[in-house]
């Protein structure tokens, strides 16, 4: 069976990129294939390029390619987009979509260890050739560095409390598995929402070591430059944190001035690059949800590139 998830948004993201005969699509985040191929089925007439950079998903999705041939596969960071496509010959597209996060697949699989509870080594990575782990940040970065990624990444108010109490424990003994962190977090600290607190504790690590704000933001610039007049970019989030990063790059790209407001005239030479399209996310109905609980929590926002940027 099918372990990945049933895509988020589906329609509306793949609406949202009014597939075109004869455009360049690009699916930042292919995982298990659900929206690439609803893209690919939209217009017969198309080229897609799908990434991820994590083994498995490129594993569930080989078929796809055998059935699609002007799907291209491309295993890579999506902060990469940019470079990899001109290695394809493709310096422009017509739309890019990104459904960020890990997957159904990756989160529920144990030994990826993205879950706090199932019992598995701490590792997290996304993509299992890079070299940093879990258990590497748990186990040697210091208090403050902890803290710090609790409190950045997972808006987490007792980092200080749950990064102190890592640092004692593993002075006795390393700590080796989600469970043991999530027990020690369970210790650390009082809370009616534990549960939220482990939630937020294994996102930050998550969100630190596979440095997605920095990709997103990476990609999301790059995905302007590359972008053809009138094409889109598609994002569904699933945090505040990256739907914060979204909102706020699509409205200092939509301002065609960004000088002091007592400035008597312009002098920074911004141009508009964006029009948003969604002044409010679009959100899961109350049916999706039902079927797939995975899609509560996601946004999705839509921006369009101006003609003349
Ligand atoms: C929510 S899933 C996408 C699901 C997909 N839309 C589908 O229909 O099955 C997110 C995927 O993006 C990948 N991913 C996350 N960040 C990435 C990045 N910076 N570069 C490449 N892939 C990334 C993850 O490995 C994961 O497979």
């Amino acid at each position: 069976m099918n372990d990945y998830h049933i895509p988020v948004l589906l329609k509306e993201s793949i609406d949202a990129l009014q597939v075109k005969n004869g455009g360049i699509y690009v699916d930042a985040t292919l995982g298990g294939g659900g929206h690439c191929e609803e893209i690919l089925k939209s217009c017969k007439n198309i080229k897609l390029f799908a990434f991820d950079r994590d083994d498995d998903s490129l594993r569930h999705t080989s078929e796809l390619k055998k059935k699609y041939p002007d799907l291209t596969i491309i295993k890579d960071n999506f902060e990469n987009i940019r470079t990899r496509l001109a290695l394809e010959r493709i310096k422009k597209v017509d739309g890019i979509l990104f459904d960020l996060g890990v997957s159904s697949h990756q989160f529920n699989k144990a030994s990826r260890g993205f879950s706090f509870s199932l019992e598995s080594k701490l590792d997290m990575r996304m993509d299992q050739s890079s070299e940093l782990t879990a258990y590497e940040i748990i186990n040697n970065f210091p208090y403050e560095e902890l803290k710090f990624i609790f409190r950045e990444y997972g808006e987490e108010k007792e980092a200080g409390k749950i990064a102190k109490a890592i640092v004692q424990k593993r002075v006795a003994k390393k700590i080796e598995t989600t469970l043991e962190l999530a027990e020690i977090i369970e210790e650390s600290i009082f809370s009616r929402q534990i549960i939220k607190t482990k939630a937020r504790v294994f996102q930050a690590l998550r969100i630190f070591l596979n440095g997605e704000l920095d990709a997103l933001k990476t990609a999301l610039s790059d995905a302007v430059k590359i972008l053809n007049p009138t094409g889109r970019i598609a994002v569904i989030s699933y945090h505040s944190l990256e739907d914060r990063l979204v909102k706020k790059f699509f409205i200092y790209e939509e301002k065609s001035c960004i000088c002091p407001p007592n400035f008597p005239k312009c002098v920074c030479n911004k141009r508009s690059t964006l029009k948003i399209i969604t002044k409010r996310p679009i959100v899961p109905t109350k049916t999706e949800i039902q079927n797939n609980p995975r899609a509560r929590s996601a946004k999705l926002r839509i921006a369009e590139k101006k003609e003349n940027s």
